[in-house]
């Protein structure tokens, strides 16, 4: 009989160390959630480009719980499934870390904007801590009904952190439905032009229709517009403008300081917000002074207001 104790004892042994470690990992995940991102650019630079392997990584756990799922409902029928249920589990939990690791440095790195990041982070933690408990629920032959349930579980956190992360990179799925895009197709301005609320009835012609969408056309729209909306913010319009992007409205009127649009396009060229991204064509002359006196002036300036450096005849002479 003796060996046969050792053994039991030793699996004991195994399954509670195990349990532990499952337990201070997502413990130690909880924690980082709760930093905030660093200030320091090398550093920063350095968890971007680790980051990069975020979305690679990010798909191996949704497929691996797919076969998990998949292994339970043979186990069900047939307990001698369970070793690999267990297995697959281990392997979700293992490599849920690892997406979660690298989607937190990127989180960390301070180059997306967190409040758009967060909800991300918490449902990615709740994937993490589930699968962690789904594990442990394994390992230790909880009943067949919990494991059920835990499943539950991982499976709704882990669509909600796919969901949340994919509208961050790709902006929400309904954007892109026919009746949206195929109306949009070939008419920049399909969209209504100004909010109902602030249009305006001028015989003067409007600086943002004449000075302001032109430089916007050529040096932002490729980014933010209506086939590609980076930061989720297309500035095709006054109304899509004023809608804004992940970071809420890119402006604010009468108030440069405060508008995001003009914040982005001041920030030294090598900051990593800068706009238009380093690297692209930039605003030249002094289309930023034009677009910093717009904003100041009121988005419903009109033509007989602009002083004269601004106008295209002096800025041809430059
Ligand atoms: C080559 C592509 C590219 C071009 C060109 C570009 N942007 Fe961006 N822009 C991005 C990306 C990517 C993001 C999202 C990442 C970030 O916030 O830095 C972004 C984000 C922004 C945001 C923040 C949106 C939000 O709500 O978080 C603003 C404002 C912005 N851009 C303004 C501009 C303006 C103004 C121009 C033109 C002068 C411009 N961008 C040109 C790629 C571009």
């Amino acid at each position: 009989m003796e060996p046969l104790c050792v053994h039991v004892n030793r699996s004991a042994n195994v399954k509670l160390i195990s349990t532990v470690a499952v337990l201070i990992l997502i413990g130690l995940s909880a924690v980082l959630t709760q930093l905030n991102p660093v200030g320091n650019a090398t550093a920063s630079a350095w968890l971007e480009f680790i980051g990069t392997l975020h979305p690679m990584l990010l798909h191996l756990p949704i497929g691996l719980w797919f076969g998990v799922l998949f292994l339970l409902m043979y186990r069900s029928r047939n307990a001698t499934y369970h070793i690999w249920v267990v297995r697959g589990a281990t392997l979700v939990f293992a490599c849920g870390l690892l997406a979660f690791a690298t989607g937190w440095m990127l989180y960390f790195s301070g180059t997306y904007g967190t409040s758009s990041l967060k909800p991300h982070m918490y449902s990615a933690w709740s994937f993490v801590a589930a699968s962690g408990a789904f594990l442990i629920f394994a390992r230790t032959d909880a009943r067949l009904s919990i494991l059920w349930c835990a499943a539950v579980v991982v499976s709704l956190a882990i669509g909600a952190a796919g969901h949340i992360g994919g509208v961050i990179t790709h902006g929400s799925p309904m954007n892109k439905a026919p009746w949206k895009t195929v109306e949009k197709a070939g008419n920049v301005q399909s969209e209504e032009m100004w909010p109902a609320e602030l249009e305006v009835a001028s015989d003067q012609p409007l600086v943002f229709n004449e000075l302001i969408l032109p430089v916007l056309g050529d040096k932002c729209i490729f980014c933010h517009g209506n086939r590609r909306a980076r930061g989720n913010l297309n500035l095709s319009s006054m109304a899509l403008i004023l809608e804004g992007g992940t970071s809420g409205p890119a402006l604010v009127d009468g108030d440069p300081q405060a508008s995001l649009l003009i914040q982005r396009i001041t920030l030294p060229l090598e900051h990593e917000h800068h706009m238009p991204p380093e690297g692209q064509y930039q605003l030249e002359g002094n289309e930023e002074e034009l677009l910093v006196w717009w904003v100041s002036n009121g988005i419903h300036a009109t033509m007989d207001q602009v002083p004269g450096e601004f106008l295209p005849a002096s800025t041809a002479d430059q």
